[in-house]
């Protein structure tokens, strides 16, 4: 496709955008880039005439600021496709409330996916994903994407999910930092909720604004900020049943 298309994603470590942005190029050499975690900007309205939409699941459902961001699109019947990249353990009721949302914004999703990236509370699971199959699962979606779009079809697809969802997903701790932080400031400015600050020379995190999505474990340079370690090991001890599973990507179109 030589137009234009518009891709939106959040992806605090990096796998969501990884799988967003390779569907997207797959489709049009032309990719206009909205990242959602941008703070200093509202959400712009597509410009072009298709769209990618790319969230990560947490607790089975779309982080709940990033759905508010959602709300906010004005697409006027534009055509999307979306994705959940989620971490092999389930998507659940993410993809569902992804549709329902840019539904309600004025998109027409014509294709979706729930895709798997590592695990980015416990990165033993799927790790070093997505790969080389993964890149080949999205090629092929991506091809049966632009099939559709030429043949200018409007058909609206169904994914699984239930409604009403789950319950939301809410942060029952923070990351913390360990004495090798060196208040850089990377976290505070990373951080796409504004939930760091710095006070009385230590970093403070606000576990009401906290997403736990992991972008300032990501970005600490001296790997100071971690994981509150009773939690991990909570984490380790729910997933590690699916270590020794793989997942497979799913697409509706
Ligand atoms: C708070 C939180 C909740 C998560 N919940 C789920 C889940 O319900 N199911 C799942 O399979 N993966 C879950 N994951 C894993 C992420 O969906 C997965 O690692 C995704 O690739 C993260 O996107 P990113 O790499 O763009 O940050 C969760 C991760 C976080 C940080």
């Amino acid at each position: 496709m030589s137009k234009n298309i518009d891709f939106y994603y959040f992806s605090p470590t990096g796998g969501t955008e990884k799988i967003g942005i390779y569907l997207a190029k797959s489709i049009s050499e032309c990719v206009v880039e909205h990242n959602l975690a941008d703070k200093n900007a509202p959400v712009e309205n597509p410009k072009n005439e298709f769209s990618v939409i790319a969230v990560p699941v947490f607790g089975g459902r779309i982080p709940a600021f990033i759905a508010e961001k959602l709300k906010s699109i004005k697409a006027s019947g534009k055509k999307a496709a979306t994705v959940a990249v989620y971490g092999n353990r389930a998507y659940e009721d993410a993809l569902l409330e992804l549709n329902n949302i840019l539904n309600e914004s004025g998109f027409c999703v014509i294709a979706s996916g729930a895709f798997v990236a590592q695990h980015s509370m416990y990165p033993e699971l799927a790790a070093g994903r997505p790969d080389e199959k993964d890149f080949e699962d999205l090629s092929c979606f991506g091809k049966k994407i632009l099939e559709k779009l030429e043949s200018g079809s409007e058909d609206q697809i169904k994914v699984p999910g239930n409604y009403p969802y789950k319950p939301e997903f809410s942060a029952p701790a923070t990351p913390i930092s360990t004495e090798a932080c060196c208040l850089c400031k990377k976290c505070i400015a990373i951080c796409p909720t504004d939930a760091i600050c710095i006070s009385e020379n230590k970093l403070k995190t606000d576990i009401t604004k906290c997403a736990l999505c992991m972008a300032c474990v990501k970005a600490c340079p001296t790997h100071a900020r971690i994981l509150p370690p009773p939690m991990s090991e909570k984490i380790r001890q729910m997933l590690a049943k699916f270590k020794d599973i793989r997942r497979k990507n799913e697409t509706y179109i």
